[in-house]
């Protein structure tokens, strides 16, 4: 069937769950991921004063790459299925915006050839292509991840293999699944003495998107290895605390309530994002495009957050206190007045970050 998707029409699959005669390909679409590409190519309109050339690495339809081609970059499509291939040359041609699919095997194609910006998009895990992407890419690396379970901890084992990281399910699991893939993007990067810097990230219903700026050197490289680090997190009452450095010194029992705490990490410690780069993003979202009040709203959010590395729920400590919760907004009023920061976060509507640790909220807003 054909759709329109940000001023460009594709040809895609029918949707899996409806799929009916015609549905033929098995080529992948997701419509659900509109919001992903919405957010991507307002990136690519944001840099395109640096950036000429894109790699949609694992293209399926094409249509990331048509959009990209619509927003003037020169652009290749990869997969490694030949449907997936026809499809999008199909879908290249007819949007005339020129550009190249190439059936190839994505790590294979991205060992020998290099774009500034460079798309993974795969099923699951990103892990065996970002080796690659690394030495691909000149400027920018997004990456998706779809694997939620492994990287927050729900799948504990399939987590440790995939990124070397200790995941571990907290009440702020979003938070950790983006953070442990941050701690293995950077340290892969780190390893070709490259920064690879997150300037914007989003977890969205079933998976996490980030986007890296690349800085060559070893010591740029060596000042975001010194941005990872571990986190204590006691599930009884929630406190937390984060430390950087590589050799953990976990805490044996929670200062506050003296339950057994769990330890995450190396996960990233660092900033998510950088605030100006959301900004611009924002604005480089048109009217026209299907998410953009949601994208808007998300990026918005995103800019104002504060640079802690967790959140809290506000629903889960009211119920730990046994006490009704009160409106967020008289919330965080509450703790700015007694002398602390404090935003909403893009993980939910009940989520907060501040500078205050358990006690300390719960004295401000009693
Ligand atoms: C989730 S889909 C991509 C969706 C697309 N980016 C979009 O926005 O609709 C993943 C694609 O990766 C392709 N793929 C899997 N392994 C690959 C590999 N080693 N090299 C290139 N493509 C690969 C699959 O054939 C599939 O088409
Ligand atoms: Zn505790």
């Amino acid at each position: 069937m054909e759709i329109e998707e940000g001023g460009v029409t594709v040809e895609v699959p029918e949707a899996r769950h409806g799929a009916s005669e015609g549905a033929g390909t098995g080529v992948f679409y997701n419509p659900v991921q509109e919001l992903n590409r919405d957010i991507t190519v307002a990136v690519l309109r944001t840099v395109a004063d640096r950036c000429e050339t894109y790699l949609d690495a694992t293209t399926a339809s094409g249509i990331r790459a048509v959009r990209a081609a619509d927003a003037g970059y020169r652009v290749t499509g990869c997969d490694i299925d030949a449907d997936a291939v026809a499809l999008a040359r199909e879908n290249l041609e007819r949007a005339g915006g020129g550009g190249d699919v190439v059936h190839r095997n994505a790590n294979a194609y991205m060992h020998e050839h290099a774009h500034d910006v460079v798309d993974l998009d795969p099923f699951g895990t990103p892990i065996p292509f970002v080796d690659a992407a690394f030495n691909s890419a000149n400027r920018y690396v997004c990456v998706t991840a779809t694997d939620t379970a492994p990287l927050c901890g729900a799948h504990f084992e399939s987590g440790v293999r995939s990124y070397a990281a200790v995941p571990r399910n907290t009440e702020f699991h979003a938070e950790v699944g983006l953070r442990v893939l941050l701690s293995a993007l950077v340290r892969t990067a780190a390893r070709y003495d490259l920064a690879a810097r997150p300037v914007l990230s989003h977890v969205s219903s079933h998976y996490v998107r980030t986007y890296l700026e690349l800085d060559a050197g070893a010591r740029a490289a060596d000042e975001l290895i010194g941005e990872l680090g571990y986190v204590d997190h006691c599930q009884k009452c929630l406190w937390r605390r984060h430390e950087r450095g590589l050799i953990a010194d976990p805490l044996e029992r929670c200062p506050h309530c003296d339950q057994s705490t769990w330890t995450a990490g190396p996960i990233w410690l660092g900033r998510a994002h950088d605030p100006e780069f959301v900004r611009a993003v924002r604005t480089a979202i048109p009217d026209s495009f299907g998410t953009a009040e949601r994208s808007r709203s998300l990026l918005e959010t995103i800019a104002a957050e504060l640079a802690e590395p967790t959140h809290y729920d506000q629903h889960k400590l009211y119920k730990r206190w046994g006490e009704p919760n009160i409106g967020m907004d008289e919330f965080l009023d509450a703790l700015r007045s007694a002398g602390y920061d404090a935003s909403r976060t893009h993980y939910g509507g009940t989520t907060f970050k501040t500078d205050a640790d358990v006690a300390a909220i719960e004295a401000a807003v009693e």
